[in-house]
């Protein structure tokens, strides 16, 4: 089966809009099977710089089938926003190369105003979400409460459903000290974007059937990374969707031997944004060198990343939990002219090294990180396009990654442009 799933191994912000856009290029259909708005996928092609949050990858190149799947939460106005931006830079954006799952539960308004009103209720114990009602959406898809793109064909039901929705959130709201919210007024506006929206839906499972046996090239495109993962993840710090490579089948609606290769996209060392545990963060020159140095700052919130460490022990807890076959290593040349390097193995927790990280969310605040060090390199691996032209303690690095992380380095990218990427397998040939 010659389909890809690519997703983040660590939490998030990883470097997967140039690994996707790359791997795009050689696909015939791209989805999106998680997640939200929250995403921020920056691709920079032919010197134009693209910011996704909701449409998939392939968007931006021409005779792709782009597809959101029924795992994903859709904000109809943020949708149309990105639409509209994305048409801006000469893109065309039709039904014909964008389908959405008829089945998608939607994010409304009143989401974002949860999400915010939760947070500041959460006081000390905030998660730091992107505040755009993702947790609150996915909580009424799974209350069996939510309101799907397929609804907005019928404005009866939808009127109904809305004020069955809205009877709940109101209360809520009001418990949290909050402005309530007029249900008419969220039926109106989504009364407003129904037929813009529905052009786009159809029973997605059958395009992507379809297209399987058509023998066409699927590549999914996972946002977040496997430690946001609700169920493997940092819980409760985590996002409210399955990140892990599964979710591409369910999140899709195809089975799980369609989504092929599952190639997990790894920083060379760790970021984080919003709170949690993170053990190897560095609050130092070198963590404020890394954030700089890798300009860490959030595509969707503008957030200030928290910088730390490689932790070999968290990327090979994702490798076995997401079913990781290779990595793609990013950000290498972040790297470039520190003395020494380290890279975490495992952590001290009550006194006791472990080669995991527990989930219990105490132990997880008490982890220390047990480091192993390596020699840096002075010289730029920047743009780096073989093996041949990385110093020797940068190929070190890199093996020893690989050790630790039991699964090998199937593409090294060297910077931000597209050809700037060493390959050692490609994803989508089956050996
Ligand atoms: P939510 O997904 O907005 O509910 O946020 C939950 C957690 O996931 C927060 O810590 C966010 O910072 C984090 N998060 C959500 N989306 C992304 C992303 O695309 N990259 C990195 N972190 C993210």
């Amino acid at each position: 089966m010659a389909n890809v799933a690519v997703i983040g191994s660590q939490w998030g912000d990883e470097g997967k809009g140039k690994i996707v856009d790359w791997l795009s290029s050689r696909a015939d259909v791209v989805v999106r099977f998680q997640g939200g708005h929250n995403a921020g996928h920056t691709l920079v092609i032919g010197g134009v710089v693209y910011k996704l949050h909701l449409l998939p990858s392939g968007i931006v190149r021409q005779g792709k089938l782009s597809v959101i799947g029924s795992g994903v939460v859709i904000d109809p106005w943020a949708l149309l926003r990105e639409i509209e931006d994305v048409r801006a830079k000469n893109v065309d954006i039709t039904p014909e190369n964008l389908v959405i799952a008829e089945n998608a539960a939607l994010i409304l308004p009143v989401h974002q105003r949860l999400d915010q009103a939760l947070e500041a209720a959460r006081g000390k114990g905030q998660i730091g979400t992107t505040g755009r009602g993702i947790g609150p959406a996915y909580e009424d898809k799974v209350a069996r409460r939510g309101i799907r793109v397929c609804d907005l064909h019928d404005k009866d039901l939808l009127k109904e459903k809305v004020d069955n929705m809205m009877l709940h959130h109101n209360a809520l709201l009001t418990g949290l000290g909050a402005e309530i919210v007029d249900p008419a007024q969220i039926y109106e506006s989504l009364v407003q974007v129904a037929e813009t929206i529905t052009q786009y839906a159809a029973p997605v499972w059958r395009v992507l059937d379809e297209a399987c046996h058509a023998g066409k090239r699927i590549l999914f495109e996972g946002a977040q990374g496997v430690m946001l993962d609700v169920d493997h993840g940092t819980y409760p710090f985590v996002t409210s969707s399955n990140t892990v490579a599964s979710q591409a089948a369910a999140g899709a609606g195809v089975g799980p031997r369609s989504v092929g290769y599952v190639l997990g996209i790894t920083k060379a060392y760790t970021t984080r944004v919003g709170a949690g545990p993170f053990p190897t963060e560095l609050q130092n020159d070198v963590g404020e060198h890394l954030g700089v140095k890798g300009k860490e700052f959030g595509t969707t919130t503008g957030r200030k990343r928290r910088c730390g460490w490689f932790d070999a022990a968290l990327v090979r807890q994702s490798v076995k939990v997401a079913g990781i076959d290779g990595i793609a290593l990013t950000k290498l040349d972040v790297l470039d002219g520190l003395e020494q390097i380290n890279i975490c193995t495992g952590y001290k927790i009550n006194g006791q090294v472990v080669d995991y990280l527990p989930s219990g969310q105490d132990m997880q605040a008490q982890a220390e990180p047990v480091y192993e060090t390596l020699d840096g390199w002075n010289e730029s691996t920047y743009g780096a396009r073989s093996w041949g032209d990385l110093p020797a303690a940068a190929v070190k690095y890199v093996r020893r990654i690989e050790e630790l992380i039991q699964a090998p380095v199937t593409l090294l990218s060297t910077s931000p442009e597209r050809d700037d990427t060493i390959l050692m397998k490609d994803p989508f040939v089956n050996d």
